[in-house]
C-alpha cells in the first residue's frame, strides 16, 4: 500500500518516548524510538543491516544502540560507530536510516518522507493539548486492527456519534442536523450546528445538565492523519464564548496496511480544576473509542479483507462528504509524491547515461 510520506505523523506521546527503547512500526517500516541522554528524541530504523535483527532487542549505551546479535553499534544518526569484530573496520553499508522528529503539543512527530522537506512548522495546531492555563487535557493511545482510511472515515463522519455513541456522546437527533463541508488549502472542515437540541449524554454525565442546549460539532481534518473535533454547547440563543467547549484531537498514523495507531486527546475549557470531571472525560473518551468505535471499524476491516472500500462502490450519504474530500486529498498527495519520485529517478538515469 502507498502512503503519503511527506507529512508529520504522530509517533507517540512525549512520555511514551524515554530512555527505554520503544519499537513501533509506521507505514510498514519498523522504527526504534528513544531519547538521548540530553532528552532529545531519536528515531532510527529498527533493523540491523547485518542479519536484520531488530535493534530494539539490543541495548542503549549512552546515545548509541548496540545490536544484541553481534554487537554492531549505531549512533542516533543511524551511522555504525563500532564494529567489535576483527580489525574493527566499519563496512560502508553498515548504517540504518534515521528519521526527522519534532516534539510539539506533547507529542513526538515523525517524518517518513524526504528529510529535506521536514519543516517543523508544518505540524497542525493542537494548542489545546498543552495549554494548561486555558484547557484541561487528557489523552491516550490505542491500536486498531484496521486500515487508517477506515479510521479516518469514522473520525471525519460526525453523524455516527448519534448512533454509535448514543449513550456516551450524542442523541440521535444529531443525524438530522444540516452539514457544512469546507475545503481550504488541503484542509477539510465539517461543521454542524444544532439549536435547542436535547442535552447530549456527555454533558448530562459531566455537568448534570438536562433540557436543551445549542450544540456545535465541528471537525478539522488535515489529511492524512491530523484531525480534531470541536464539540460544545451554550444555553439556547447565547453566544459560543459563553458556553462549554471541548477540543478533541484525533491523530492517526498508519502502522501497517491493516493496522493503525490512534492517539486521542480531549481538552475542555471549563471547570479546569475539577478532578472528577477530568476523570470522567478520561474514562468516557477511552470507553467510547475502545468499546464503541473499535468493534465497528475492526468488523469493517474483516469484511473488506484488504479490498479498497471505494472500489466496492459504497452507498454514499450526506455525512460522507467530509471523508470523501479527505480521501481525495490523500489520493492527490500520493500521486504528487509518486510523480516527483519518478521525475527524480528519470533525472538520475539520464545523468548515468550521460557519463
Ligand atoms: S545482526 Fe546486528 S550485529 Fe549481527
Ligand atoms: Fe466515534
Amino acid at each position: 500500500m502507498e502512503f503519503v510520506r511527506n507529512t508529520w505523523y504522530a509517533a507517540g506521546w512525549s512520555e511514551e518516548i524515554s530512555r527505554t527503547m520503544l519499537p513501533r512500526t509506521f507505514l510498514n517500516e519498523p522504527v526504534l524510538l528513544y531519547r538521548k541522554e540530553d532528552g532529545t528524541p531519536v528515531a532510527i530504523a529498527d533493523l540491523c543491516p547485518h542479519r536484520f535483527v531488530p535493534l530494539s532487542l539490543g541495548k542503549l549505551v549512552g546515545d548509541t544502540v548496540e545490536c544484541l546479535y553481534h554487537g554492531l553499534a549505531f549512533d542516533c544518526t543511524g551511522k555504525c560507530v563500532d564494529n567489535p569484530h576483527g580489525n574493527g573496520l566499519i563496512p560502508k553499508a553498515a548504517r540504518v536510516r534515521s528519521y526527522p522528529l519534532t516534539e510539539q503539543y506533547g507529542l513526538v512527530w515523525i517524518w517518513m518522507g524526504d528529510p529535506v522537506l521536514a519543516d517543523p512548522a508544518l505540524v497542525p495546531d493542537f494548542v489545546w493539548l498543552n495549554t494548561p492555563e486555558k484547557y484541561r487535557a487528557v489523552h491516550g493511545t490505542i491500536n486498531l486492527k484496521a486500515n487508517y482510511l477506515l479510521v479516518m472515515d469514522n473520525l471525519t463522519d460526525l453523524s455516527h456519534a448519534g448512533f454509535v455513541h448514543v449513550t456516551t456522546l450524542e442523541p440521535r437527533e444529531l443525524a438530522k442536523a444540516s452539514y457544512e463541508v469546507i475545503e481550504e488549502e488541503g484542509r477539510v472542515w465539517t461543521k454542524q450546528f444544532v439549536p435547542s437540541m436535547p442535552v447530549p449524554p456527555l454533558m448530562n454525565i459531566v455537568k448534570g445538565f438536562t433540557g436543551v442546549l445549542d450544540h456545535w460539532l465541528e471537525m478539522r481534518c488535515d489529511p492524512p492523519g491530523c484531525m480534531i473535533t470541536y464539540y460544545g454547547f451554550t444555553t439556547p440563543g447565547r453566544p459560543r464564548e459563553e458556553g462549554w467547549g471541548t477540543y478533541n484531537p484525533n491523530i492517526i498514523t498508519p502502522e501497517t496496511d491493516n493496522t493503525t495507531h490512534y492517539f486521542w486527546g480531549s481538552a475542555r475549557d471549563f471547570d479546569l480544576d475539577d478532578e472528577e470531571i477530568t476523570q470522567k472525560f478520561e474514562v468516557g473518551a477511552a470507553y467510547a473509542f475502545e468499546h464503541e468505535d473499535r468493534p465497528i471499524i475492526e468488523a469493517q476491516q474483516k469484511i473488506l479483507q484488504g479490498r479498497e472500500l471505494m472500489d466496492l462502490k459504497p452507498v454514499l450519504l450526506q455525512n460522507d462528504q467530509g471523508s470523501g474530500r479527505a480521501r481525495r486529498i490523500i489520493t492527490r498527495k500520493i500521486k504528487e509524491e509518486r510523480a516527483a519520485a519518478e521525475a527524480i529517478h528519470d533525472l538520475a538515469e539520464q545523468a548515468v547515461a550521460a557519463e
